[in-house]
């Protein structure tokens, strides 16, 4: 598991939006289900959580078009 190496001064924050994405201090490296490792340098990285994004697994805002059940 990659690993902060300047070392972190406090845990990394990750913060679950409601019917949203996955908030993330930057930068990440994510690592897709096929091995493929992609990088972001944002200061906030979103991650989508509901499968709906076209630049997955970044959030395009696709999940605001998701219709309640
Ligand atoms: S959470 Fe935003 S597109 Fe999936």
């Amino acid at each position: 598991m990659p690993t902060n190496r300047a070392g972190p001064e406090r845990p990394r924050r990750v913060v679950v939006v409601p019917d949203g994405p996955i908030l993330i201090e930057g930068p990440v490296e994510v690592v897709l289900d096929d091995g493929r490792r992609v990088v972001s340098d944002r200061f906030v990285v979103a991650l989508c959580s509901c499968g709906l994004s076209g630049t997955y697994p970044w959030c395009d805002t696709s999940h605001r078009r998701r219709r309640p059940p």
